[in-house]
Parts: C-alpha cells; sequence; structure tokens
C-alpha cells in the first residue's frame, strides 16, 4: 500500500505539482463544507450566506412576476447545497436567447432575453420571439465548489495561456476578463450573483434583497471548499497530457486575494484556462457576452466526479459522448482519444473519474 501511495505521489507530483498533498494532516473539507482555515467571523458569514442561498423566496418578499426557481439551492442542490442541478422535472435547466451573432449579438433585452424565465406569479410570461435570427440555447447548471478560489485566480495567469488551441480571454467592456458563466460573461461573483437573484427568481438588488443579503450570498459561494482532491491515476494523467487535453483543461492555477487568507496562495486544480474556445458547429448555439456561437468556457472538470450530465446543456450522458463532441480547436485531440488502445483508454477514463 506504501508503495502505492509513493506511486501515486511521484504521478501527482508530475503534472499537478506536490505542494498540496505535504500540508493534508487536517482533514480535508467534504462537499458543501467551507474552506479550511476561515476565521470565526468569516465562517459566520458562510453560514449566513447559506441561509440567503437556500432562502425559498415568495411574491412578497420579491419572487417573480417571472423567475426560473424559488432559491438558489432549488437548482444548485446535488450531492449538496452549492452544487449541479438534480433535473428532477422542476426547472434546474434554463433556456436562453439571443439573436445573431458577434461582433453584433443582440441579446434580446426588449424582449425579455437573454434568460426566458419559465414561471410566473401570475402574468403571463414572455415568449421567446420568433424570428429567424434568434437561437436558443438549454442551460444546465453547474456546481459552485471551490468558485471563491477561481474567482481569486490572477489574470495574469489566464492571459498567460492565451492563444493556445486558439483560446482567447472573454475582454468585457470594462476591460476585466470574464471567467463565470458558460460563455465567461462576468468577471466576479458579486455581478454573477446580483445578475442570479434578478434573472433566476426575479428579485432585485438592493430593492427587494439588500446589498448586505447578496453579499452574504457572495460569501457562501467564496468560501465553499473545493471538491476533495482527485484519486491519483499517473498512467491516465500522462495520457490526459500527452494527447492535448490539458491544453485547454488547464490542471492548476495558485490563487492571489487580498480578500482572505483562506483564498490566497491556494493551488485550486481547475482543469480549465478559463479562456473561450470554439468546439465546432456541432455544440454552437447562441451568442452572449462576448463570446460567438460556437465558442464556451473550458468547462472546468474539478468536481467531475458529482457531475451525471455533461456540456453547456447536459446533452451528454458520458463522459465519452462529451468528449466525442469536441470539434473544432479540440479535433485533433478528439482523434487523438479515438486513436488510443483500449488500455490507455481505460486509464484516461478512470483519471477523468476521479477529478
Ligand atoms: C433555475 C436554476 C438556477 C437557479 C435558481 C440559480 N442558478 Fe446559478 N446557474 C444556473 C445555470 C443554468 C447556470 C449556468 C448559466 C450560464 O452558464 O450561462 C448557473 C451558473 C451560476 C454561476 C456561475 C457558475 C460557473 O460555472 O461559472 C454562479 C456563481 C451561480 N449560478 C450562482 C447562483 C446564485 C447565487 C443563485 C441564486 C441567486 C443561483 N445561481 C440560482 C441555474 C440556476
Ligand atoms: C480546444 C480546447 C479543448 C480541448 C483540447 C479539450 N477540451 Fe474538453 N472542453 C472544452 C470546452 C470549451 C468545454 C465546454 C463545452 C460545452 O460545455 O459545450 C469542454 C468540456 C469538456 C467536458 C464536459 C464537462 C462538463 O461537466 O460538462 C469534458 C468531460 C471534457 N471537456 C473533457 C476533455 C478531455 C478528456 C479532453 C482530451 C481528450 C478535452 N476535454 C479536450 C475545451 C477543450
Amino acid at each position: 500500500m506504501i508503495r502505492k501511495r509513493i506511486v501515486q505521489l511521484v504521478g501527482l507530483a508530475v503534472i499537478l505539482g506536490a505542494a498540496s498533498l505535504s500540508s493534508s494532516t487536517v482533514p480535508l473539507p467534504q462537499l458543501g463544507d467551507p474552506l479550511p482555515n476561515l476565521s470565526a467571523s468569516e465562517l459566520t458569514r458562510f453560514t449566513a450566506g447559506l441561509a440567503v442561498f437556500s432562502r425559498d423566496f415568495t411574491p412578497e418578499d420579491g419572487l417573480g412576476p417571472h423567475f426560473n426557481n424559488t432559491s438558489c439551492a432549488q437548482c444548485h442542490e446535488a450531492p449538496v447545497v452549492g452544487g449541479t442541478g438534480e433535473n428532477e422535472g422542476d426547472v434546474d435547466i434554463e433556456r436562453h436567447a439571443t439573436a445573431g451573432d458577434q461582433p453584433s449579438c443582440n441579446e434580446l433585452a426588449a424582449s425579455g432575453g437573454p434568460v426566458f424565465r419559465q414561471q410566473t406569479t401570475g402574468p403571463a410570461l414572455l415568449p421567446i420571439p420568433a424570428d429567424f435570427t434568434v437561437n436558443v440555447g438549454i442551460r444546465s447548471t453547474p456546481a459552485l465548489f471551490g468558485f471563491g478560489l477561481v474567482e481569486a485566480i490572477p489574470e495574469a495567469s489566464i492571459l498567460s495561456n492565451v492563444g493556445r488551441r486558439g483560446g482567447r480571454a472573454a475582454v468585457l467592456a470594462d476591460g476585466r476578463i470574464g471567467r463565470f458563466g458558460r460563455k465567461a460573461t462576468d468577471a466576479d461573483l458579486v455581478t454573477f450573483v446580483t445578475g442570479a437573484f434578478d434573472k433566476e427568481q426575479g428579485v432585485i438588488v438592493p430593492d427587494e434583497l439588500s446589498s448586505a443579503d447578496r453579499d452574504l450570498t457572495v460569501d457562501f459561494i467564496r468560501f465553499l471548499a473545493p471538491p476533495p482532491p482527485p484519486e491519483y491515476h499517473p498512467i491516465g494523467q500522462a495520457v490526459f497530457l500527452s494527447i492535448g487535453c490539458a491544453e485547454c483543461h488547464t490542471p492548476k492555477f495558485v490563487t492571489r486575494s487580498t480578500l482572505s487568507p483562506a483564498l490566497n496562495g491556494r493551488a485550486v486544480y481547475l482543469f480549465s484556462d478559463l479562456l473561450l474556445h470554439d468546439l465546432g458547429p456541432g455544440l454552437a448555439d447562441l451568442c452572449k457576452g462576448v463570446a460567438g456561437r460556437a465558442e464556451f468556457r473550458t468547462e472546468p472538470l474539478m468536481g467531475l466526479r458529482t457531475r451525471s450530465r455533461f456540456l453547456h446543456d447536459g446533452r451528454a450522458l458520458t463522459i465519452e459522448s462529451a468528449i466525442a463532441q469536441h470539434g473544432g480547436q479540440a479535433e485533433d485531440v478528439t482523434a487523438a482519444f479515438f486513436a488510443l488502445s483500449n488500455l490507455q483508454r481505460a486509464a484516461l477514463m478512470r483519471f477523468l473519474k476521479g477529478l
């Protein structure tokens, strides 16, 4: 066993750097736990934020008139609060629609877009405009574990990978780099969360929810620990590296943050470069933010083990199917995947299923 462990450590050191392992004497946080080493007041904010994230809004406290669900936790729910959607029949799957493509993407704001809500407290829902220029896309609910660390990745680290496999930074109107949302529409959690209250629940900050409660919700996400470290499969990792997956799914970043020592100088095993990539016409749906129809932010593979549906709309039921649907800038990597021997492919799948 010790021998096996050493082999695993060496494999880890090769791909991910060994630094994180030495500190594993304290019990590792499990899914849904806060980051280790939070101060008492940060822990209080995490817990209070979890309550706002889980609060079921009613029309009396601002829900609607149009909304997708009654609380954040109704969608970000599996296997614990903060996670993915369970898609159990309620509305964990969203409908987005925009018209045209870059450089003149029309987000249909005048018609209620780009997120077309699916529930109402009374007034008729706004239909997606019936026009041949309109493109509709489905979005499944992603997990938020470790997203405070994602926010704390320095922009310079993201920029250092620009151009690799054609990846480009989602440079927003204010010059910052979008990193949240499948089209990399938002640069920070406060902006994304404020938009989520509005688009998902019809709750307007600060009119219907105080900025203070919004900030608590942000701190719940910020202090939510990443999934426990992956199981390490050195051979699978080597395959992942050698056929080019890691050229977009960047294994590791190191954070820098002045917000909290718990967010500063941490390794985050994200498996994403946070850049936009064109994966070809098969996955293309709609333009949004600065992204064109065929462009998506490289989906983080951190926490892959907790998911059962894959790709932006959950269309892939297996990891193999998700890989097979990578075209465009990943086309030759997909071909290399299919050229693997059965043994190599099995090793890669074991590695991916442990992330
Ligand atoms: C109706 C289901 C639903 C509800 C309710 C919901 N979300 Fe989400 N959430 C989604 C979907 C779908 C996405 C992906 C959207 C996209 O990529 O454009 C998402 C994305 C996110 C992201 C970005 C994740 C990433 O991968 O970059 C954050 C942060 C987030 N939600 C927070 C919240 C918060 C906070 C609330 C409550 C105010 C909330 N969500 C309510 C479905 C939901
Ligand atoms: C050119 C960049 C690029 C390369 C190379 C690449 N990917 Fe991806 N990957 C992406 C993007 C972008 C997405 C998001 C696509 C979407 O949501 O429709 C993605 C999504 C995924 C997903 C789905 C994750 C989820 O939860 O929805 C998996 C699994 C995945 N990639 C694995 C791999 C593997 C394994 C390889 C190597 C065989 C690989 N990728 C190569 C860019 C890339």
